[in-house]
């Protein structure tokens, strides 16, 4: 285990394991659809690249590259679109790939955001979720883990762009971000 991390709450397989079911029941719901699914960047790309394949379903990858941290571990609620979509959702479903709902508030932007671009329906997908620290209604269709109230990284999630490469999901030391 990385120095920094206090406790796993994730192992790689338990991660995988999940994902499957999720993938399984999206590609269920989904039949026909050919759905788009948009990567909420940078921290949805690991649990993106597991999620598709585990989906037996065809479907068109997008990515959406947001910032709202900066390096801190709380978010401002100020939302930077970095990177825009290349292809059109107009009139398509839409499944919105995140890493970690927290507040809510990145969402809640960005939901508006991509309904401008009516979308024929809009779902989104979360690996985890953190129900305690919300601030306004969001409610994601499909939810890998339900979490406590702790900074976790790894798989994708990051403080200060470190810890991404983490194969599993552990709550980050309090003295590293404090
Ligand atoms: P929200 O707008 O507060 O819901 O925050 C969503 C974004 O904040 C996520 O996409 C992450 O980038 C980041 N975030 C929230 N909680 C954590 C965490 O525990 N670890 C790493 N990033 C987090």
């Amino acid at each position: 285990m990385h120095k920094d991390i206090e406790r796993v709450l994730f192992r790689d397989d338990e991660i995988q394991a999940r994902i499957l079911e999720l993938g399984a029941a999206i590609a269920k719901d989904y039949e026909g659809k050919n759905p788009v699914m948009i990567a909420v960047l940078k921290g949805s790309f690991v649990f993106m690249a597991d999620l598709v394949r585990a989906m037996d379903l065809p479907c068109q990858i997008e990515f959406l590259g947001v910032s709202s941290y900066g390096s801190k571990s709380e978010t401002t609620g100020a939302v930077r679109i970095t990177r825009d979509l290349e292809g059109d959702i107009e009139d398509r479903h839409v499944i919105v790939v995140e890493d970690i709902l927290d507040s809510g508030l990145t969402l809640n932007y960005l939901l508006g955001y991509l309904q401008s671009r009516q979308p024929k329906s809009m779902e989104i997908c979360a690996l985890l979720d953190k129900p305690e620290r919300r601030r306004v209604e969001v409610s994601p269709r499909y939810t890998g883990f339900t979490i406590p109230d702790a900074f976790v990284v790894g798989y994708g999630l990051d403080f200060a762009e470190r810890y991404r490469n983490l194969p599993y999901i552990g709550v980050l030391k309090p003295e590293v971000y404090q």
